[in-house]
């Protein structure tokens, strides 16, 4: 079995640069992996050099781990592994492909530290399996280095889709409200927006990121508004469900098809907790709430979001502020 890093020093400061690295890599991968979560790994040699890096590049692909370590074999560095960094705790379970622990345990890495427990119940357990296969497992809790909390927040933030859908039954939702100079909603007439490009480009990497748009019947009504992803570049075959309350069957079967051709897949829900847990059940990790006054109100009072992006129209001359809020009691 190979050796890990030198003294607790260097160890530290290798280890927060590698999980920094890793985490890098998942963050390029937001809004690709749903169901799954974004992951990214690194594989060190003894002296706490990177062999190989990977991120899990989607559903039914192969998991961080295993890439970096598939990507190891193909350089010919496999004998050389000597600690895996992954910013989650490997899977031990047979899906869609084989468990991490066991592509990990097919390589003489004698360490392993990962970011944060799997919340995910049928794939946990990843660390105990690796520990009776006699390898030192820690968390990055463990990590004695200054950069220790950031890089767990990092961590916590890029892992909240997937542990709200899998902890909570429903998606992470972000909301997304634009005001104007007087506290309004609505926009003037003949207008789908008042707010300026800067507010307009992070809308759309807000959509970018997100599984399903949830709106309601009076924003379709109003503007019926194509919801893609225009002013970023979009994830590449990327579809989303339009999630539309309306009960009272006011959307028509024109605006839906339109939806169906820009990519999305269209669903109608009577109930804001049933149409999340139907997202949450169709895979949806991340929910983008893009509504009007009415809707925003059911959210904010049931308390089911996460992240609320306030944008605030500034008088003529003067930037937009934009607020981000995280909801501390989440429903
Ligand atoms: N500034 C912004 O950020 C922004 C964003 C989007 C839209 N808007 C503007 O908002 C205006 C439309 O306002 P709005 O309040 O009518 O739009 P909305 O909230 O998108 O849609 C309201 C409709 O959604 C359904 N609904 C709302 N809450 C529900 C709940 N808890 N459960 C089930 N259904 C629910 C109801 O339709 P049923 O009774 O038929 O079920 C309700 O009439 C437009 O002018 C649009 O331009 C502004």
């Amino acid at each position: 079995m190979a050796q890990a890093i030198g003294s607790d020093l260097e160890r530290a400061a290798l280890l927060a640069d590698a999980f920094r690295h890793a985490l890098g890599l998942a963050a390029e991968m937001v809004g690709a992996t749903a169901p799954n979560p974004t992951v990214g790994c690194v594989l060190l040699d003894a002296k706490g050099k990177i062999l190989t890096s990977a991120a899990h590049l989607g559903a039914g692909q192969l998991h961080a781990e295993a890439r970096a370590i598939q990507l190891a074999r193909e350089a010919g560095l496999t004998g050389q592994i000597a600690s895996v960094i992954v910013t989650l705790e490997p899977c031990n379970h047979q899906g869609r492909t084989g468990p991490c622990t066991e592509a990990i345990l097919t390589t003489p890495a004698c360490e392993v530290w990962y970011a944060l427990p799997d919340p995910n119940p049928v794939a946990s357990g990843g660390a105990d399996r690796l520990r009776r296969a006699g390898l030192r497992v820690l968390s990055l809790a463990d990590m004695r280095h200054p950069d220790r909390e950031d890089l767990l927040a990092w961590a916590t933030r890029l892992l909240a889709p997937f542990s709200t859908r899998v902890q909570r039954g429903r998606p992470y939702v972000t909301v997304k409200q634009a005001l104007d100079p007087f506290g309004s909603m609505i926009p003037p007439a003949g207008s789908k927006t008042f707010t300026g490009p800067e507010a307009l480009t992070l809308a759309h990497r807000l959509r970018r990121r997100a599984d399903a748009i949830l709106t309601g019947s009076g924003t379709i009504l109003a503007d019926r508004p194509a919801l893609t992803v225009r002013h970023v570049p979009d994830i590449p075959g990327k579809s989303r469900i339009l999630s539309i309350l309306d009960r009272r069957g006011r959307v028509d079967a024109a605006y839906l098809d339109e939806a169906r051709q820009n990519g999305f897949r269209p669903r109608i829900a009577m109930d804001l907790g049933a149409a999340l847990r139907d997202l949450a059940e169709a895979g949806c990790n991340e929910v983008l709430v893009e509504a009007g006054p009415a809707l925003l109100r059911s959210v904010e009072a049931e308390g089911r979001w996460d992240e609320w992006v306030l944008i605030e129209k500034a008088p003529p001359g003067q930037d937009d502020r934009i607020t981000i809020t995280h909801n501390t009691r989440p429903a």
